[in-house]
């Protein structure tokens, strides 16, 4: 009689080791309750958030193309970015019974009910590209993905450099990403920490873009319409950024100069409008975690040890830079 990797998994967790990432276990028999792939291959359900944004279509693209380039058989789900789908999505992989699960949560909150089924199931989870808000650190092995909160931070140094020497008010609007979410909180506080320390910056509007560049478009048109004195956007995401440039160019103002834009992500169509000198600066958020999360997955599903955070490794881009990096740009 063999043990199954999820009952292995149970009772690792109860003992309470899977925090040390010692969470499954590749037993070198067959596999009854495997989900629906026969003998070792490891099954994994992955709940995406959606498809709202340039960024997210490379994750999505790296996490299919690395499963298969990893011999491991993929259940991909797509929220729409609905966490109530992420949750049923999350739900079916678990009455599936897929050795690993993992999910780029849409929001922050909120998780511990579904995170705790998956628990008692002896499903490992893996956080990618987003963190959850929950002290018990037990519901997942290990969240791999970007300091968004340094990112933000870099978002602001680069204006702190940009104006050191003058003393001038700077009027800068924000667009932020999905409310709640991971990406737009630390973004925005990460930010507001690196220029807290010069009252001439002033954040005069701030509001969600959602991630996408209609909405990027629609929120910055608000913003034309009732600030006429914009100097800097901070957008959280490329997509909203260039929907955003649309609108400062019908409101005959030249974006990138005019209005300096600071964005993030590092999406090809980002590097492209800081050639054309539209977009000032881009803090890089790398999407490309697929061969990452496979490796984690296979070494969660042997048993292995494995970080409980893995970091992941991020340049700032300058106009000056973006037409050497364009080409190799990958996404
Ligand atoms: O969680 C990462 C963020 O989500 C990216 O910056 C944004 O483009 C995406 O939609």
């Amino acid at each position: 009689m063999h043990v199954s990797r999820r009952k292995l998994f149970a009772v690792v967790a109860a003992a309470g080791l899977a925090t040390s990432g010692l969470a499954a276990c590749g037993d070198g028999t067959q596999d009854d309750e495997a989900g629906g792939a026969a003998g070792d291959t490891i099954v994994l359900g992955f709940a995406q958030v959606g498809a709202e944004s340039g960024w997210r279509t490379a994750n999505t693209k790296s996490i299919q193309d690395s499963a298969k380039a990893a011999g491991i058989d993929l259940k991909f789900s797509d929220a729409q970015q609905k966490q109530e789908n992420q949750i049923k999505n999350i739900r079916s992989y678990i009455t599936q019974k897929v050795d690993v699960i993992a999910f780029s949560p849409v929001v922050e909150s909120g998780w511990e009910p579904v995170l705790r089924e998956a628990k008692e199931a002896g499903i490992p989870v893996v956080l990618t590209d987003r963190a959850i808000d929950s002290p018990d650190t037990s519901l997942y092995v290990t969240f791999l993905g970007s300091d968004f909160i340094e990112e933000g931070k870099r978002a602001a140094n680069w204006l702190v450099q940009e104006y050191q020497g003058k003393n001038e008010t700077v009027n800068i609007v924000e667009l932020q990403g999905t409310t709640g979410s991971a990406p737009a909180i630390d973004r925005k506080e990460g930010f507001a920490q690196g220029i807290a320390a010069n009252p001439n910056f002033k954040i005069i509007a701030s509001q969600t873009g959602e991630f996408t560049r209609a909405k990027g478009k629609e929120v910055m048109q608000a913003f034309l319409q009732s600030n006429p004195d914009i100097d800097v956007l901070y957008a959280h995401n490329d997509d909203m950024a260039l929907g955003a440039i649309q609108a400062i160019e019908e409101a005959g103002k030249k974006p990138g100069v005019d209005i300096k834009i600071i964005s993030i992500d590092g999406v090809k169509d980002a590097f492209q409008a800081m050639v054309d000198g539209k977009i000032n600066v881009v803090v890089e958020c790398n999407p490309l975690l697929g061969p990452q999360l496979m490796d984690v997955v296979k070494k969660v599903v042997a048993g292995e040890t494995v970080e409980k955070r893995i970091l992941t490794e991020e340049g700032v881009f300058t106009q000056d830079q973006a037409a050497a990096a364009l080409p190799n740009r990958q996404y």
